[in-house]
């Protein structure tokens, strides 16, 4: 036997034993029948995700939260326990130490993984950089040229190919490759190429995911003390973990080595932003992993649902396409991203595309002091509170009685887009820490959707179009069969995106 073999051997032992006493003593043992239905799964007999469990859970809570006891959490989807935790008692429901130590490894002491100070001074850092004009142009101008030379480019070559007929293409595939080349150069300033199918996927590609997997992985052991046991043997996941996260590192002090010697004062990305005011260099990586984790496979994962929406409701795709062609004119693109804000339907499809499909299902704190939610509820000091917007999409109570519905008009007034109470619709996770990259989603989600509804048309090849898609499990809501598509050239087009 090899001694990584031995070591796997021993640490399973530990964990056995761990895990025996803990049943003994009752630490993990509850045999309420949602408890029971959670550690035996048996849920999964009805339900194909387990966040439609908890939705069909929280539906029938006449206050909205439930408790899964086994884990310690306190699930929500009323919204006013939701204003509470993210404003009203914000400094009561920190990401906590759990949180950080899952993800600790690999984002170190970025914006997204800290709570107090160092959140407080990169928040007031990030945001007064991300609000500025010059920054919004330059995103614009990274989404628009990624989609000109790279998508449009990529998905024609798919709709001609097999003499016209066109071949399958994994959209979802597609859509995190173009997110990460566009949050990379915008956070780095450096391009991974990651849409250019004939290369190879870079270094760096391929150890963030990795790494990014790994740590989601973290969150779904048993038990905290499973990875850990794991991390100081240095076996499995946690040894990959280890070697993805070296990787990062390395291209991230060779990145910002070269930025030291060519000069940072007039580049436009947020590093080079950052080293203007902040000189140590682990802390400057830290800040903008986060970014690139925050801004990849959140806008990936809107996209996907987006285009799955848009291909199983034809009269909503081509509702986007007659408003492109009133608002900018036939054949005519867009030529800045202050014309998104006259394009109504477009928005409300993705917001309501977004209530149905959130890229983050769930979100949780922990309750740092004891505490009673509005609707009663007491929480323990250390309980795991979450709260559920793919669940919130889905109650009645919140949405009227066509709550599963894909209606984009629900959120227009005479063809005009208005915002509903943000706490009913956290999908930006609304409060104090509200997500910094909206705008920016949004204007790469609108820019992507005018580009390729206009210029293709996009159906999705599952065979059961109507059944609900599978999930896999991860920090970010992914199609687990990802979102094979049939692309046509349609014969009108927009001269450019
Ligand atoms: C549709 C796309 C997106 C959605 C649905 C989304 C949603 C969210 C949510 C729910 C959070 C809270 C997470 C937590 O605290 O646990 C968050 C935080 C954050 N998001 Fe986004 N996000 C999106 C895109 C982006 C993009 C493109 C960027 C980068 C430019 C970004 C940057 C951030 C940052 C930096 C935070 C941390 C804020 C803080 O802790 O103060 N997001 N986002």
């Amino acid at each position: 036997m090899e001694l990584e073999q031995v070591l796997q051997f021993l640490c399973f032992l530990v964990l056995f034993f761990i895990s025996f006493f803990m049943l003994r003593s009752k630490l993990w043992y509850c045999n309420c029948e949602i408890c029971h239905a959670y550690v035996t799964s048996c849920w999964s007999l009805k339900f194909d995700n387990l966040c439609d469990w908890y939705a069909h859970l929280l539906r029938d809570s006449p206050t909205k939260t439930i408790h899964i006891h086994v884990l310690r959490n306190t699930i929500t989807a009323n919204p006013e326990n939701v204003e509470y935790m993210l404003k009203t008692r914000f400094e009561n429901y920190p990401k906590g130490k759990p949180f950080s130590a899952i993800l600790g490894d690999f984002l170190g002491q970025g914006i997204f993984n800290v709570d107090g100070h160092s959140w407080r001074f990169q928040r007031k850092m990030a945001s007064l950089e991300l609000d500025r004009h010059s920054v919004r142009s330059f995103a614009f101008e990274i989404v628009s040229h990624e989609i000109e030379h790279r998508l449009i480019p990529l998905l024609s070559s798919f709709s001609s190919s097999h003499d016209g007929g066109g071949s399958v293409l994994d959209l979802q595939d597609v859509f995190k490759r173009f997110s990460f080349d566009s949050i990379c150069k915008f956070s780095f300033g450096l391009d991974p190429m990651c849409l250019e199918l004939s290369l190879p996927l870079s270094k760096f590609a391929v150890a963030f995911d990795m790494a990014s997997q790994l740590s989601a992985k973290r969150a779904m052991t048993a038990s905290p003390l499973i990875w850990k046991i794991k991390r100081i043997f240095n076996l499995g996941s946690e040894k990959q973990l280890k070697e993805s996260i070296n990787m990062i590192d390395l291209l991230a002090k060779e990145v910002i080595a070269r930025k030291r010697e060519t000069g940072f004062s007039t580049q436009k990305d947020l590093l080079s932003r950052f080293m203007r005011s902040v000189e140590d260099e682990t802390y400057l990586r830290d800040i903008v992993i986060s970014f690139l984790l925050a801004g990849r496979d959140t806008v990936a994962s809107a996209l996907t649902s987006f285009f799955w929406l848009m291909g199983t409701h034809p009269a909503a795709a081509s509702a986007v396409r007659v408003e492109a062609d009133r608002v900018l004119g036939p054949n005519q693109g867009l030529k800045n991203f202050e014309q998104m804000h006259e394009l109504h339907y477009l928005q409300a499809a993705i917001y309501e595309s977004m209530r149905l499909f959130p890229p983050i299902q769930f979100d949780s704190k922990f309750c740092a002091q004891d505490d009673v939610l509005p609707d009663g509820t007491s929480v323990r000091k250390g309980t795991r509170v979450t709260y559920h917007p793919y669940a919130m999409g889905r109650i009645q109570d919140i949405w009227g009685s066509d709550c599963m519905e894909f209606k984009p008009e629900r959120w227009l007034k005479d063809s005009v887009f208005f915002t509903e109470d943000p706490f009913k619709y956290p999908v930006f996770q609304p409060g104090l820490r509200v997500c910094l990259g909206k705008e920016m989603a949004l204007m790469e989600m609108k820019t992507v959707a005018l580009s390729l509804l206009r210029r293709f048309s996009i159906h999705p090849v599952t065979h059961e179009l109507s059944r609900v898609p599978r999930f896999s499990p991860g920090l970010t809501a992914t199609f687990s069969d990802g979102l094979p598509v049939l692309v046509r050239e349609r014969k009108t087009q927009p001269s450019c995106s």
